[in-house]
């Protein structure tokens, strides 16, 4: 299915309302890491530049569906008048009087932020009527929000629906870079899946079973899949409700090495194990140098990559040591790559290797759900009829 391009809409004198996804970490009123921010500078500046002005509205966190302080856009707002070098004003609501306001005062070549769409209890049951009083803020509707494509909710769908819309150029390179792996990966395919659970990612996992050369995993769902053989885990996170899914997509499973600790309070209980030497009382908290060998050299070898979910716990060094060497293998290998998911991006990021990767997806359940080959009811409301 085609989808309208931002070429093809008139944008002099039109206002437009722009669909980001601007769900970034805040600590302490400051915005942490802004790459979904400035992924969707090109956009913002293009509309800017061809005489449109800019209502954006986005999500942040999971409010439920009435305003909350905590979860309020307003650092977002000030973050992005520093990127842009321009105000950029925020609505106290999201369709309600000042948004209005603000949405009146808007010139060409002027930007301004709506309140968190999700104050609206509308908002995530796509009704039409929040879809209808968002589209008569504006005359022209764009969205670059990939990372929320998989939600049918009010501000990606239903507003799209109603009036003349297009993907913008961030919306574009995600599709494009995700569809390349997923329709016609050049081969060896290879592809690595890490995080705590196996229940987010069965259904990419399936797929890429079928397709893929090699599948590496690690993390939470690695574990499942060891208890799920037969291997004694010990206090190892799995999810014991899924031993039967994983079973079913154990084919031959080859991790080597573990890193163990019997708790993460305890520094001096950490040991290097092959997986089948576990007790008990011990926790694998990362992929060994024997599996970090092992997965490099695959790695190595590939031709294309993709790479969702880090392969143990990230967060706590030492525990971090086969994520980083997962992301100078992706970095270093010279295959096409396409990185997802929170920490493994993090990884690539503070490791400096950002701009040996094909393409870093600024989508978490979205990636996921499209690489999984299902429609993205944000992208389908962009639908041409072809
Ligand atoms: C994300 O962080 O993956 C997106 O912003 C979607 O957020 P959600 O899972 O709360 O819909």
């Amino acid at each position: 299915m085609g989808f309208q391009r931002l070429s093809d809409l008139s944008l002099t004198g039109k206002r437009v309302l722009l669909r980001v996804d601007f769900n970034v970490p805040i600590e302490d009123g400051v915005v942490g890491d802004d790459t979904r921010i400035t992924a969707a500078l090109p956009t913002i500046r293009y509309l800017l530049s061809h005489g449109a002005s800019v209502l954006l509205v986005s999500h942040l966190g999971r409010p439920k569906g009435a305003p909350d302080p905590q979860y309020s856009l307003r650092p977002v707002a000030a973050h992005l008048a520093e990127l842009l070098g321009q105000p950029v004003p925020l609505a106290d609501d999201v369709v309600g009087p000042s948004a209005q306001a603000v949405a009146q005062a808007l010139k060409p070549g002027e930007v301004a932020l709506l309140e968190n769409v999700r104050f609206e209890p509308g908002e995530e049951r796509n009704d039409p009527e929040l879809a209808k009083r968002l589209a008569s803020l504006a005359d022209v509707f764009v969205n670059d929000a990939f990372g929320a494509a998989h939600r049918a909710h009010a501000s990606t769908a239903g507003v799209a629906r109603l009036l003349p819309s297009a993907a913008g150029f961030l919306m574009e390179r995600e599709l494009d870079a995700l569809g390349r792996v997923l329709t016609h990966p050049e081969p060896p395919f290879v592809v690595i899946f890490g995080g705590a659970k196996i229940s987010d990612k069965i259904g990419v996992i399936r797929q890429f079973l079928m397709r893929a050369d090699t599948v590496l995993v690690g993390g939470g769902i690695a574990n499942t899949l060891l208890k799920a053989k037969g291997l004694e885990v010990g206090r190892s996170l799995v999810e014991n409700d899924r031993l039967d899914t994983a079973q079913e997509l154990l084919r031959t499973a080859e991790a080597e090495s573990v890193v163990v600790a019997r708790s993460l309070d305890e520094p001096g209980s950490i040991r290097t194990l092959t997986v089948t030497e576990l007790g008990p009382d011990d926790a694998i908290f990362d992929i060994g140098p024997e599996t970090i060998a092992a997965y490099s050299n695959a790695i190595h070898g590939a031709r294309t990559i993709v790479w969702n979910g880090p392969m143990g716990l990230f967060e706590r060094p030492p525990f971090d040591a086969g994520t980083r060497a997962i992301a100078a293998a992706v970095a270093e290998s010279g295959a096409f790559s396409v990185v997802g998911g929170g920490d493994s991006v993090a990884a690539i990021h503070e490791s400096g290797f950002a701009e040996k990767i094909g393409h870093i997806s600024t989508g978490g359940g979205a990636s996921l759900e499209f690489l999984e080959g299902r429609i993205l009811p944000g992208v389908a409301a962009l639908g041409t009829e072809d």
